[in-house]
Parts: C-alpha cells; sequence; structure tokens
C-alpha cells in the first residue's frame, strides 16, 4: 500500500496521473523526466516503532500531547528515560523535540496558551499532581539551554544560588565544599579555581556552558534535560561538554535534543526519533543510526531532510 504524505509541502503523487494519455501536461511532465522528482514523505507509522518502555525507568511518558492554542505539537507520546542513561531526542527542525523536554521538567507551564494532556511519572510520581511542587521538580530535573545563560553573578553564586534558596547548605564552608564539587563534576573547577569570584559572563561560551551544567548539578537532581547545549560552542568545546555527558551518567539520567547525528552517535545510549509531533521511532542508538526500521528514520538519519 501506498503511504500517504501528511505534509501539504509534499503531496502524495497520485499514480494514475503516470499511465494518462499524453497531453500537453503530461508532455510536459515527460519532458521533466531527468530531473529528479521529489520522492512523497511517508507517513508516521500508527504506534511508535522500537522500544518506547525500559525496565527501571527514571521518567515514563504515556500519552503524552501537548497543544499550544488550538494547534497540537504532539500527538500521544510514550517514552521512557531509563536511569542511568542518555536518550537522544532527533528530528527535523519544529517536530517538538524542544516541547517534549520541556513536558519533563512542566517548563511548558510557562508559556501562555501551551496545555499538555497524558501521564507523566518521575520515580512513579505523577509530575502533574498537585501535591507535587514544581520549583522542586525543576530541582529534580534540571534543564540546560542551547545558548549558555550564566546568571550576571559570579561563577561561585552561580552554582551556590540553587542550592541556597534549595536550603540544601547552611554554612559557608558547605556551601564552598559544593560549589568545588559541582564545579569538578562539571569539568571546570580546575580553569576557574583561581576567579570564583569573577563573573559568569566573563568565561568562554564552552566555559559558560559547563558552568550552567555545574549550576544544575548543584541543586542535585536526578534528571539533566540538554536541548541542544552544544549548538553555540567550537568543536573543541563541544568535545569538552560530550566528554562530560558521558561522565555525568553516572551519577544522573540524561535527555539530549540535538541536530548533530555523530553527536547522537557518541554521547547517547538510546536514540528517539521524532517527526512533525510523533514519535516515530526509538531504540538503542547504534540499531537506529545502523538498522532503522522505518522510511522517515531513514531519510534523515541519510540526511535526505531536516
Ligand atoms: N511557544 C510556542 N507557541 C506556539 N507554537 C509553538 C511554541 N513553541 C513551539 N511551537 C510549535 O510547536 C512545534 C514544535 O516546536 P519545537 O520548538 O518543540 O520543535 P523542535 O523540534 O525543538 O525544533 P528545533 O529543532 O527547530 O528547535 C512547532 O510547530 C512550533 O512552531
Ligand atoms: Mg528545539
Amino acid at each position: 500500500m501506498q503511504s500517504m504524505s501528511l505534509d501539504p509541502a509534499h503531496p502524495t503523487p497520485d499514480p494514475a496521473a503516470d499511465a494518462a494519455t499524453p497531453s500537453p501536461q503530461r508532455e510536459s511532465a515527460l519532458s521533466r523526466q531527468s530531473q529528479p522528482v521529489p520522492r512523497a514523505i511517508p507517513a508516521a507509522p500508527e504506534r511508535t516503532l522500537g522500544e518506547p518502555r525500559v525496565r527501571n525507568a527514571a521518567i515514563t511518558n504515556r500519552n503524552v500531547s501537548v497543544y499550544y492554542g488550538a494547534k497540537r505539537a504532539l500527538f500521544d507520546i510514550d517514552l521512557d528515560i531509563g536511569r542511568h542513561e542518555v536518550v537522544a531526542l532527533i528530528g527535523p527542525s519544529g517536530c517538538g523535540k524542544s516541547t517534549f523536554l520541556r513536558c519533563l521538567n512542566r517548563m511548558n507551564d510557562t508559556i501562555d496558551g501551551c496545555r499538555v494532556t497524558g501521564d507523566i511519572q518521575l520515580d512513579g510520581q505523577d509530575i502533574h499532581s498537585p501535591e507535587l511542587d514544581v520549583v522542586q521538580l525543576r530541582a529534580r530535573v534540571g534543564m540546560v539551554f542551547q545558548k549558555p545563560n550564566p546568571f550576571p553573578k559570579s561563577i561561585y553564586d552561580n552554582v551556590a544560588y540553587g542550592p541556597r534558596i534549595h536550603g540544601l547548605v547552611r554554612t559557608k564552608l558547605e556551601t564552598d565544599e559544593l560549589v568545588e564539587r559541582s564545579l569538578t563534576r562539571a569539568g571546570l573547577f580546575e580553569e576557574v579555581k583561581d576567579r570564583l569570584k569573577a563573573s559568569g559572563t566573563s568565561l568562554s561560551g564552552g566555559q559558560q556552558q559547563r558552568l550552567c551544567i555545574a549550576r544544575a548539578i548543584a541543586v542535585q537532581p536526578e534528571v539533566i534535560l540538554m536541548d541542544e547545549p552544544c549548538s553555540a560552542l567550537d568543536p573543541i568545546a563541544t568535545a569538552k561538554v560530550e566528554q562530560l555527558i558521558d561522565d555525568l551518567r553516572k551519577n544522573y539520567t540524561i535527555a539530549i535534543v540535538t541536530h548533530s547525528m555523530q553527536q547522537a552517535a557518541r554521547v547517547s545510549q538510546r536514540t528517539a526519533y521524532f517527526h512533525l509531533g510523533r514519535l516515530v521511532e526509538v531504540g538503542p542508538t547504534g540499531k537506529i543510526f545502523r538498522n532503522p526500521e522505518h522510511q522517515l528514520t531513514v531519510d534523515y538519519i541519510t540526511g535526505r531532510f531536516g
């Protein structure tokens, strides 16, 4: 059966048209035959292919949909984020990767007109439960953005701010220790230990991003969400952050959005491929890149679109 295109920009061709009797239109179509004919984009599958569920998940998502006003941006997403694994979220621009990531710590609540439905659980607890404190949730599920966004404060205070407001530290000594530990885990301490009072914004882009990671770590999260954390960084800074992500996996669960196939392959154990708000396919990263099941996934990873 021929699959139908959902994309109005890529209508499914009518097979009958090819068999039509010659006509002026048909002739001009024949004369264009030497040009490559754009292939129709296949439809997303009814149900996600692969393995959306894992044992011992840190976060489970069931039937998660997101609407911006009347526009639906995500369709019934089922996806587990396994403990101590890095899950890469990939797909063409606008497919809903950031929207999905923001579901996991209720950052979509901060967007006017955005509505999330479905069931999302962190360690078996409904994150939309009225008993759950959303500030606490965002400490447990931290976020690192595409553009490094240190506070206009010292390096030290960037890291100390969260633990102070969450009451995780009481004394100067405790704060010093937590700041050093967080900066060390973020692979930054050695580079900044002599200038902790300097502004966070005085650091290089890559250092700023590692400072933001230290800031997320300092409030002792379980999960770290990263939305294209390296896209504003040069290759050396990117390599450092990628190495860091690999180290962090021992202690944290990570979901990372990336446009780089190489990055997804280097840092993640599972990869989830989104297309037009649907989760098409998910599985072990090696399988998704070497042996994807769905044509949409094949097209994306071979660079046919995106
Ligand atoms: N604040 C918003 N208001 C209205 N629509 C939005 C908003 N944010 C995202 N959308 C829409 O939701 C869909 C998914 O967007 P999203 O930003 O999640 O995609 P993405 O996969 O992260 O894309 P990119 O790779 O470009 O960052 C798009 O159609 C987008 O236009
Ligand atoms: Mg995005």
